[in-house]
């Protein structure tokens, strides 16, 4: 798909930096937002958080002055995707996933209905999962083939860019350019837990890497001082590393 517009990119250096409401209810969502305050203008909803709320959590979200990355991977037939795409777009999400494996045919179905439900940055961007950072590679001697050539038919269907584990970034924007959108997740601090990930990477990796926004979870969710763990990340991605460096 044809297109003039320039991808949406971050404001400035904290907008650079998405936080993931894993929570199963609002009340505990909203406890850290509010600890959060204004260190955090991003915020991921994902299934966990939207199935049990619904869209009035993002609709909440949006009334305190915060942006949405809706992470629904959605996956499905191309009528059943759009007709989802259109759905979300009226909640004024600024990113949304969807599932690049689901094929040419319904990510351009997909990049069709964001566009009708509005232009620039009054859309969603479309971004694709290419491969889950809990998912080893399937072909180890070339552990980014499968993510690169995924995230090619997901730009050539019209999709905004992609989600991708931090090690991904590199080979993506040397195979693509620096163009669409990276949203890279699995992020930890050096010496933090990994938990459930296999592809994990430092904020300032992924910047370096190409990423335009990180998605951290546990690291700042789990924190003693979510606040002050944000700033830590920021000031990471800002300087290289934040202990010290000029
Ligand atoms: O807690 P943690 O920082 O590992 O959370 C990462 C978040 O990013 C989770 O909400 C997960 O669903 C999401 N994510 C991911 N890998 C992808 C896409 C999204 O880990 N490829």
């Amino acid at each position: 798909m044809e297109t003039n517009e320039a991808p949406m990119r971050p404001a400035g250096p904290r907008e650079r930096l998405i936080v993931a409401l894993d929570f199963p209810t609002r009340e505990e969502a909203f406890r850290l937002v509010d600890d959060l305050g204004d260190a955090v203008t991003w915020y991921k909803i994902g299934m966990e958080l939207f199935y049990a709320e619904g869209p009035k959590v993002v609709q909440d979200l949006r009334a305190r002055g915060k942006r949405v990355f809706l992470d629904l991977k959605l996956h499905d037939i191309p009528n059943t995707m759009a007709g989802a795409v259109r759905s979300i777009g009226r909640l004024g999400v600024g990113l949304l996933t969807v599932h690049a494996p689901a094929g040419a045919e319904a990510l351009a179905a997909c990049a069709s209905a964001a566009r009708e439900v509005g232009q620039g940055a009054d859309r969603p961007q479309l971004i694709g999962v290419t491969r889950l950072t809990s998912l080893a590679a399937p072909n180890p001697d070339r552990p980014w083939d499968d993510v690169v050539a995924l995230a090619g038919t997901a730009v050539e269907a019209g999709l905004d860019g992609w989600v991708a584990p931090v090690q991904a970034a590199s080979p993506l924007r040397a195979a693509h350019g620096s163009s669409p959108i990276l949203v890279c997740p699995g992020i930890r601090l050096p010496d933090g837990d990994v938990g459930d990930q296999v592809s994990v990477g430092t904020p300032e990796g992924a910047v370096s890497g190409g990423a335009d926004w990180i998605v951290v979870g546990r690291p700042i969710t789990r924190a003693d001082e979510p606040k002050a763990q944000a700033e830590r990340i920021v000031t990471r991605m800002l300087h290289g590393c934040g202990d010290g460096a000029p």
